[in-house]
């Protein structure tokens, strides 16, 4: 199985609304000062298969979640180890990788419809490849997360997605538990300003480095 792990990676999670790629980029920034070179990615990825999910998520494309899961996790696969611009060549060379989302995404949103322990399982091709040196989590309530996509769209139907955001925050929190021995999870409050928040996370990282 290969390996890899040269640079430092880390994982940004977070319901819908809580800050997470504005905080990516601070933490590139914040890192680089230190004297890491860093690039900033995504799950789903801009490629064949991260294409196809969006479709998924947009409800152009329609499959079962048995199927929507594993699609997630070739994604990942290939985010991994694509040979031109995958995480383990970018590491190997020496520069740290954040990434907005990573495998802590799957086991929160497909373990809506899915046991947990299957979402897990599907994933143990990624966790053996590469752990995040840290997830870092922005905790912000379903409330405020709502507020905030509110601001950014013309509609949004409110129940629904509260209870979606509540739903999805819970199933983080459970497989945070069930993973405590194995992943290092950082939470952080992510109802501060925006530069108190990117100074908590770099706190909280600068050990790792
Ligand atoms: P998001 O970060 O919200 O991207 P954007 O705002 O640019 O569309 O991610 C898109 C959605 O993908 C998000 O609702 C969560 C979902 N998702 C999963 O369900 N499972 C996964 O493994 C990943 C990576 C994302």
């Amino acid at each position: 199985m290969e390996h890899c792990n040269r640079g430092l990676f880390f994982a940004l999670e977070g319901i819908d609304g809580s800050g997470k790629s504005t905080q990516l980029q601070l933490l590139k920034e914040n890192l680089e000062k230190a004297g890491r070179p860093c690039i900033t990615t995504c799950e789903p990825t801009g490629g064949p298969m991260g294409r196809l999910l969006r479709q998924v998520l947009t409800g152009q494309v329609r499959c079962d979640s048995r199927v929507v899961a594993p699609l997630f996790v070739a994604d990942r696969l290939d985010h991994l180890l694509s040979e031109e611009s995958g995480i383990c060549k970018t590491l190997e060379e020496g520069i740290s990788v954040l990434t907005d989302r990573y495998y802590f995404s799957s086991y929160a949103y497909q373990s809506v419809d899915l046991p947990l322990e299957w979402v897990i399982q599907a994933n143990r091709p990624c966790a053996d490849i590469l752990r995040p040196t840290a997830t870092i989590f922005i905790d912000l309530s379903p409330e405020l997360a709502l507020e905030r996509i509110a601001r950014n769209r013309e509609s949004t139907e409110l129940f629904e997605t509260r209870d979606r955001l509540t739903r999805t925050r819970e199933q983080y929190f459970r497989a945070f538990e069930a993973l405590k021995e194995e992943e290092r999870v950082i939470i952080l409050p992510g109802d501060k300003g925006v530069e108190d928040l990117a100074r908590d996370i770099f706190e909280a990282v600068r050990p790792l480095l």
